[in-house]
């Protein structure tokens, strides 16, 4: 087991690739609290951990939002003992369209949504993993169009950059600390938020994203929570700042 005795923070974790995470951190030994703004959907994560007989608890929260983060951390903290593991995965998205179609407020509730709630986990959660003392590690959920843009996604990929670069710098801020700051970039995958945001025919639109990725399939939550399960183990000791693309090989 390779997060024994760890207490994660998941965000995003009642869907997706945040779901797919959760339960394999819980697998591996973690004790995990799953945020979501969806209670039921974080209920469900948490019943399908406990029926495998791991250990989570649902938070309802909008990590938009400094209190709500704040009283994630805290439930963290006095419900399962600390925190050493935040992953910031919950994230949306604008409809695919041209830039210069894209609202003020869809660009406010992108960015608040995945860009601003990695400074909040790292205002709220650092100062308890510091009086813990024994490190940390903070991963962050971005996405290739951060490193590798297409059009029609201007501000989403915009944030996600902006996510690379806030998580980066923290890695350099916080490496006297032992806490680690590390990001992962999917390629597109088999979730809800694919069909959410790109409209036209779901079918279509996989076949022409598999045409796209080397190996000629989409990313599953599996794929992303392996990867968060090394950056955030021991496995992962000596890593910190980097921005690793699982997306097979989408960015080559
Ligand atoms: N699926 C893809 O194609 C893809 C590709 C690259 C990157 N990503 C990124 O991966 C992450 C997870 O995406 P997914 O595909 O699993 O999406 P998803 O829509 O299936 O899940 C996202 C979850 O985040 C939650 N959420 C949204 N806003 C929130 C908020 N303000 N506070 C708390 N929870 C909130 C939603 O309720 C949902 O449960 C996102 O950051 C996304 O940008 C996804």
């Amino acid at each position: 087991m390779r997060l024994r005795d760890k207490v994660a923070i998941v965000t995003g974790a009642g869907s997706g690739y945040g779901a797919g995470i959760a339960i394999r951190f819980a697998a591996e030994g973690a004790r995990v609290v799953v945020v979501d703004l969806k209670a039921e959907d974080a209920r469900k994560t948490v019943a399908t951990i406990q029926a495998d007989g791991g250990s989570a608890r649902a938070c309802v929260a909008d990590v938009s939002d400094s209190d709500a983060v704040l009283e994630s951390v805290e439930d963290a903290v006095s419900q399962f003992g600390g925190i050493d593991i935040v992953v910031n995965n919950a994230g949306i998205s604008h409809p695919t369209k041209s830039a210069l179609k894209i609202t003020d407020a869809e660009f406010d509730n992108v960015f608040a949504v995945n860009t601003k709630p990695i400074l909040l986990y790292a205002r709220h959660a650092v100062p308890h993993m510091r009086s813990a003392g024994t490190g940390g590690a903070l991963v962050t959920v971005a996405s290739t169009g951060a490193v590798r843009p297409r059009p029609g996604m201007a501000v989403y990929n915009a944030s996600k950059a902006a996510a690379v670069t806030m998580s980066k710098t923290l890695s350099l801020e916080l490496a006297r600390h032992q806490i680690r700051v590390n990001t992962i970039c999917p390629v597109a995958g088999e979730t809800p938020m694919l069909d959410k945001y790109m409209g036209g025919d779901p079918e279509e639109n996989r076949k022409a994203l598999r045409a796209t990725i080397p190996l000629g399939r989409l990313a599953q939550p599996e794929d992303i929570a392996g990867t968060a399960l090394y950056l955030a183990s021991d496995d992962g000791a000596f890593i910190t700042g980097i921005t690793i693309e699982v997306d097979g090989g989408r960015c080559v």
